[in-house]
């Protein structure tokens, strides 16, 4: 698989049968992000809330890709109103996509649809756990505190292989919260995200490093640059 990181909490993940799945797409108004949005393809398109930041482009994406987008039932709703292809899901449920199975989980945060003139309610946020053909596990956490599900429901029961965590604080988890996640949910691997976008979220991921080495010594802190792709 292959794992590009686009900036702040925006990922292309390709799986290897060649599945597209772009996860919180916020790219033409993402400061860390310098692939243009013209260039992004995607099957799939996941978004974990509708906070604009994350919602991003979604729409004009799905519009020229044809992708489905993939989100909790509200926000599904507010696709399928425009016409998009839309399946809406919700926490705890589970789907099938070629042999990718996208699993919905809880993140505590809010999820309002914010970037229009109105505010529109958006359900509630989420965390997506995809399963991959060969049985690896990636977690995207979304926007999200630390709570209790971490331990009990991701680290005990889904076990993610791969984690994706954000770290900038402020609107989420910051280093000390999510390091301590990473020890709850001990994957093989962590990427720092929703960091350094924004001045009110900098954070300096070798601290991360420092706190994750010392409180989880077998879990690897991979450190991308907006744009890197990491591949396994
Ligand atoms: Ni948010
Ligand atoms: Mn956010």
């Amino acid at each position: 698989m292959k794992l590009r990181w686009l900036g702040h909490s925006a990922f292309e993940l390709i799986s290897e049968e060649n599945l597209k799945i772009l996860i919180d797409p916020f790219i033409s108004n993402n400061p860390s992000c310098s692939v243009p949005v013209e260039d992004l393809n995607a099957d799939l398109i996941c978004i974990t809330h509708g906070h604009a930041d994350h919602f991003g482009d979604a729409m004009e994406i799905a519009n020229r890709t044809s992708a489905l987008v993939i989100a909790n039932h509200e926000i599904s709703i507010f696709f399928s109103r425009q016409g998009f292809n839309t399946q809406g899901m919700n926490i705890g449920g589970s789907s099938k996509f070629h042999d990718i199975k996208i699993t919905m989980v809880d993140a505590k945060h809010s999820s309002d649809i914010d970037f229009m003139e109105e505010v529109t309610p958006g359900g509630c946020a989420c965390g997506f756990i995809f399963e991959l053909e060969n049985g690896k596990k990636i977690y995207h956490a979304g926007d999200t505190s630390l709570f209790g599900d971490l331990k009990n429901i991701i680290g005990d029961f889904y076990k993610p292989d791969i984690l994706l965590l954000p770290i900038g604080d402020r609107y989420t988890m910051g280093l000390q919260d999510a390091s301590t996640a990473v020890n709850w949910i001990s994957p093989n691997k962590v990427f720092p995200m929703h960091y350094n976008t924004f001045p009110v979220i900098e954070q300096d991921p070798d601290d991360f490093v420092d706190m994750v080495h010392k409180k989880s010594p077998k879990t690897e802190v991979i450190i991308l640059e907006p744009g890197e792709t990491y591949i396994e």
